[in-house]
């Protein structure tokens, strides 16, 4: 017997230009490091706490597939999915992804708080570097270089998690592009919030970012 399919959107606008633009971005950040381009660096770090700090925001005023408290489950919930062997489709995050969501943004916040306070000890230091002693700097500096290579691990991790899901039927990545999945029909479509409520948060939070900490690299560029 054929299951009846439908279409829904499940993933909003916002949600899915912060993951492309957070991608983009992050490889400009490992680029700009790794040719020296440090005033771009930190205009490429500012721009992704922008957008992190949204995400943040997002995660609790967003979209229903957007909000934390509708993916992030019980650990007991986690193990179930994870022995399941016919595993059911979500319409978000499944209850693992989930858990890989906060993993990654957590780590990304550890990356761009670590590089306030980072420095190369010769040409760029982070702008609250100076608040604490050298020791300190040095140790945040060592785990900024460290926790960039366990976010390449985690994206390993992530992109492998996603390509298994395709292997076996659910394609996740079209959903992150289009927005849309194909779901058994009766179920109801995610309530999704306003594209221009998310810019609104953006614009609030850029402006802060812009006089805190982005106005000053760019009139040095
Ligand atoms: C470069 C580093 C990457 C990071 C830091 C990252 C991080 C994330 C985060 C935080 C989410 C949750 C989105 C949200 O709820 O706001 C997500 C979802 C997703 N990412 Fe990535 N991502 C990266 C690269 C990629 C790549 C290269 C792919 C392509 C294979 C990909 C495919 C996806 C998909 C399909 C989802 C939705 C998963 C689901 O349906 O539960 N990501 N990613
Ligand atoms: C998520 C955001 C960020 C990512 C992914 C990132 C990534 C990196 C990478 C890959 C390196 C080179 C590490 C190495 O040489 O092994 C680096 C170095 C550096 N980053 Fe970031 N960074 C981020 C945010 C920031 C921020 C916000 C600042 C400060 C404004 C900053 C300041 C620095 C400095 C000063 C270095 C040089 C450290 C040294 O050479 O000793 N970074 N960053």
């Amino acid at each position: 017997m054929s299951i009846k399919k439908q279409k829904i959107k499940v993933w909003d606008f916002p949600t899915r230009f912060f993951h492309w633009a957070m991608v983009c971005l992050l490889g400009g950040l490992w680029w700009t490091a790794d040719i020296g381009e440090m005033q771009w660096h930190q205009v490429c770090a500012y721009v992704l706490m922008t957008l992190i700090a949204f995400r943040l925001v997002w995660g609790i005023v967003g979209s229903e597939t957007s909000q934390f408290k509708n993916f992030i489950v019980l650990p007991k919930q986690v193990i179930n999915y994870a022995f399941k062997k016919q595993k059911p489709h979500s319409i978000g995050h499944n209850p693992l992804g989930g858990y890989m969501v906060i993993v990654l943004l957590g780590l990304l916040v550890t990356q761009l708080v670590s590089g306030l306070f980072a420095t190369d000890g010769i040409f760029t230091e982070g702008p609250l570097s100076s608040l604490v002693s050298s020791d300190t700097a040095d140790w945040l500096t060592w785990l900024h270089k460290t926790n960039f290579n366990i976010i390449q691990a985690m994206v390993v991790v992530h992109v492998l998690a996603v390509l298994v899901h395709m292997v076996k039927g659910e394609n996740l990545l079209k959903a992150m592009f289009s927005g849309y999945k194909y779901v058994s029909s009766g179920i109801t479509a995610p309530k999704l919030r306003s594209p221009l409520l998310a810019l609104a948060i953006i614009l609030v939070i850029f402006t802060f970012v812009w006089i805190a900490l982005l106005e000053p690299v760019v009139s040095f560029l």
